[in-house]
Parts: structure tokens; sequence; C-alpha cells
């Protein structure tokens, strides 16, 4: 990891006095209105469907997806990507648990954290609770992360120094045999408006497969013009609270409706937007289950 990028910390601190809105877009921003979380809070409650909600909430599963990726590099088809986004501690109990539960329990060749750590937690405990998730995910497997809106700069650097290889606007190369394919990780793109796509992509070579980690799935028109071929993001919780059926009642981004969450494709690109594994605003799910992706790679045209 680089040192912190400046602008993240100057951003950081202009963040503080403008809560009701999302950085320099100035956009609407359903999660800082508290008086607003509060009231559906109560709704829940006089509904009866609060504790059921809640438990909904903790019932973290392994979601397992293939992805059809176009030129996957022949070494790199059946290549599985555990991806645990959202996690919020701090905001509903034993969620560490579950994850680590679930690592321990998965076959994967890397670990990808996509951002938003925590929730109300001190950095104190935040560093505790990630350093028991971490200590166990890089037993098992290089783990590589980025921040999220709701992270500050020192979680990077606390991450950092548990062994997880954070990309700030930045890439590495994965190699199988003699094939590569390259993971970018970008800055947070909404709140902060911290990505920058093209100093995290310098010395990638011309033509190659490469794979967009982004807290939020707003950079997709950009990502699929640069070339990339597949994006992983998290962000919207799927929702979080959705109508039977799924169906997103908040979507938490500027992107199309198919984008909130699952597999999705954009032109020649394939996307993965995770529901999480946490909860913002009030702690409850509804048709929209949490969850720790465990994504197989594959050769497009190739279902394995
Ligand atoms: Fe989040």
């Amino acid at each position: 990891m680089r040192p912190i990028h400046k602008n993240r910390k100057i951003l950081e601190t202009k963040h503080h006095e403008r809560v009701f809105t999302r950085g320099a877009k100035q956009r609407f921003h359903f999660e800082n209105i508290y008086g607003l979380m509060l009231i559906v809070d109560l709704v829940l409650k006089m509904l009866f469907i609060r504790k059921i909600g809640l438990r909904n909430a903790t019932e973290v599963g392994l979601n397992e997806v293939e992805l059809g990726i176009k030129g996957l590099p022949r070494n790199f088809d059946g290549c599985r990507i555990l991806f645990i986004t959202d996690m919020h501690l701090g905001g509903i109990d034993y969620l560490s648990e579950n994850i680590i539960n679930i690592a321990k329990n998965a076959e994967y060749d890397y670990c990808f954290l996509g951002g938003d750590y925590s929730l109300r937690l001190s950095a104190k405990e935040v560093g505790r609770q990630l350093g028991k998730i971490v200590s166990f995910l890089t037993t098992k497997s290089r783990v590589f992360g980025i921040l999220g809106n709701y992270d500050i700069y020192q979680i990077a650097e606390q991450l950092n120094d548990f062994g997880v290889e954070m990309l700030l606007n930045e890439h590495v190369c994965l190699e199988r045999g003699a094939e590569r394919i390259y993971l970018v990780g970008v800055d947070d793109c909404s709140m902060f408006a911290a990505a920058e796509l093209k100093e995290a992509e310098q010395g990638i070579p011309e033509g190659a497969v490469k794979i967009i980690l982004s807290h939020p799935p707003e950079l997709y028109k950009e990502a699929e013009q640069a070339g990339y071929s597949l994006y992983l993001a998290g962000h919207t919780h799927g929702g979080q609270i959705c109508l039977p059926g799924g169906v997103a009642m908040v979507v938490r981004a500027c992107i199309p409706r198919k984008l909130v969450k699952g597999e999705w494709r954009y032109r020649d690109m394939v996307g993965y937007t995770s529901c999480g594994v946490g909860t913002t605003g009030v702690p409850v799910r509804f048709f929209c289950p949490p969850e720790v992706a465990l994504l197989t790679l594959r050769r497009d045209g190739n279902p394995g």
C-alpha cells in the first residue's frame, strides 16, 4: 500500500462538514437522515416485524456464483474468490464469528474485501474485531482490500498491518503458471469521490485481463470503457429492506436497477454486486439475505 493518498484525508475532514450530502456530487443520502431511520425503526416495531428483520440480518450465508469472463486465461478457469463486503461491524452481534465460520468451510484461492468495515465502533474496537477476522483469512489465502464510504484511512493502515494487501488506487498482478490477470482496487467513488482509475492502472500492459474492485458499482461505465472484464462491488446492500421478490426500495447509488445486486452485464463487462454482510440504518433485512460471495471465474462460454 502506498502512503495514504493525501486527498483521502482532506476529503474525510470535509465530509464531516457536509454529512447530509454525498461529497462533491452533493447527492441526497438516506442513511444520513437519522430521524428517518428512527421512524423506520418505530414503524417496524409497531408492525411486530423488527425482530424478524433482525434475525434475517444475522443469517449470513455463502452464495456460490459462477461468472463467465471473456478472455480469461486458461489457468484462471475455476479460480475462486471469496468476496466479503460491507461488514459494518458493530451493527449486529456475532457477525465476526459468522464470517470466520463461513470462510473456514469454503475453498478459495483469493479473498477480496470490498470496504465498509465498521459502523459505530471506535478505531480500537474495529481493529480488534477486524484483526480477529483477518488474521484467520490471511492463513488461507492472499487477502486484498479497498476502502468504502464508511471507512476512515486509519482502517486501511490497520488492515495493512494485519497482512491485507490494501489497494488504494493501485493494482496487483495475479499469476498462475505463465499467465497473468490484474486486480485494480480503487478508493471510494461515492461519498469521498476518491477513485482514481487512471492512476490505479498505471503500468498494466495493454490488452491484459483486468478485474476492478470498487466499493460502489457506480464506475461501471468508466470501467467498461477502460476494458475491464469483471467489476466487483458492494455498497448497495442489495437494497437491504426489499419488497417480496427482492425489489429494492432504496438503491443507494446512481446506477441502473440491474446493478443493485447479484450478477449483471454491461456490454462486454461482467459485474457482481454483493448484498454484503452487515447493515446500515436500521439493523434489519427483508427479502435480501446477507451474504459472503464465493465467485468462481470461468472462461466465457465454459460453464464448467
Ligand atoms: Fe455499506
